[in-house]
């Protein structure tokens, strides 16, 4: 279903992919492992059309979708689901939510009673994703 092949991404001038190539058949469940920094958060944003890869092939359902945009590959169900901090800098934890799920922020005062915007408190520990 998703073939990766020999892909090579770049931030700026740094060559941080090196052929990096997997592949998921339909219905299996893929965990990408490795140390901070090895790559994992950029593999999955070059999968998924946050980062074009300067070499290298991305085919999914056996078409090649390498360099397309993310709201063209969330519609052939392809997204990225951040877990950093900060998804939405400027928005408090009740608005974040709020506006994604139309809880609070629409008025209804149930659920995410958070507003602990940029304390850091977010996480339980590490910096991995
Ligand atoms: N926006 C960026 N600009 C430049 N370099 C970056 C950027 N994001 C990540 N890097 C670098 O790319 C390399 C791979 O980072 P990446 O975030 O993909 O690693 P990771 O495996 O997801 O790490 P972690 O386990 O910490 O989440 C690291 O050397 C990192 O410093
Ligand atoms: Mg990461």
């Amino acid at each position: 279903m998703l073939d990766v092949r020999g892909i090579h991404t770049y931030y700026g001038q740094s060559h941080i992919l090196f052929d990096v190539s997997l592949s998921l058949r339909k219905g299996e469940i893929v965990g990408l492992l490795g140390r901070n920094g090895a790559g994992k958060t950029t593999t999955m944003k070059s999968v998924c059309g946050m980062l074009r890869p300067k070499e290298g092939s991305i085919l999914f359902g056996g078409e090649e979708v390498t360099g397309r945009k993310p709201y063209q590959l969330v519609r052939r169900g392809t997204c990225y689901v951040p877990d950093d901090r900060r998804f939405f800098a400027d928005l408090t934890g009740t608005t974040t939510w709020g506006s994604s799920t139309g809880g609070p922020a629409n008025g209804t005062g149930r659920g995410c009673t958070t507003s602990s915007r940029r304390s850091g408190r977010s996480r339980a520990g590490g910096r991995g994703s």
